[in-house]
């Protein structure tokens, strides 16, 4: 079955949700999920975000203070993290009752409930020609995962308003 090009990107999934949380100026925190990001590098250790081209609070906070967290969603806060997608709230964190607690390498605060949370500086912002989205990279100066995290807990985007839990574990060989 062909699939029409504008539903193209959608053909690869299921990806990881995350909550993106960033500050403007005075240390007003944002927080916005997406499902568009993935390591780009081990050493140094980077990552990117897929984040439409225009100024979302997200990309105006992080083209001003260089710095943002990328919060794992987990099965416990995954509505009140998808929640953060709405737009014209001031404080969507106290609108949907998400906390946040202080980290350790940025000014930015991550979401108290995230259990894998990665602590970017900003790299670059790119455009690709043509493309409705940036690439937002991120090099991760502090990772940290709660122990009590299961495989199973972490919630992945279908797309639109379907997600998926993992299921089952499989080993594969891989030939070296
Ligand atoms: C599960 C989920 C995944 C999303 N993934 C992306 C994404 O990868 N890239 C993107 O630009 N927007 C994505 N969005 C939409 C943004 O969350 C939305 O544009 C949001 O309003 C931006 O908020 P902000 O203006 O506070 O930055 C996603 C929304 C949801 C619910």
């Amino acid at each position: 079955m062909d699939v029409p090009l504008e539903q193209a990107a959608r053909l690869i999934y299921p990806r990881v949700t995350i909550v993106v949380t960033s500050v403007d100026s005075v240390e007003r925190v944002n927080a916005a999920p997406y499902s568009w990001v993935m390591p780009i590098s081990f050493q140094p250790p980077m990552l990117i975000v897929g984040i439409q081209a225009r100024e979302t609070k997200t990309v105006k906070n992080i083209k001003q203070m260089k710095e943002f967290v990328v919060n794992v969603v987990t099965k416990d806060w995954a509505q009140k993290a998808v929640n953060c997608e709405t737009k014209g709230i001031e404080d969507k964190l106290n609108e949907f009752g998400l906390e946040t607690v202080d980290c350790e390498k940025v000014k930015v605060p991550c979401i108290k409930d995230a259990k894998i949370v990665l602590e970017c500086k900003l790299n670059e912002i790119a455009h690709p020609q043509g493309a409705d989205h940036y690439i937002v990279v991120g090099e991760i100066v502090a990772a940290r995962k709660d122990e009590s995290v299961k495989n199973q807990d972490i919630v992945m985007h279908l797309s639109g308003p379907d997600f998926i839990l993992p299921g089952e574990e499989i080993k594969l060989e891989r030939k070296k």
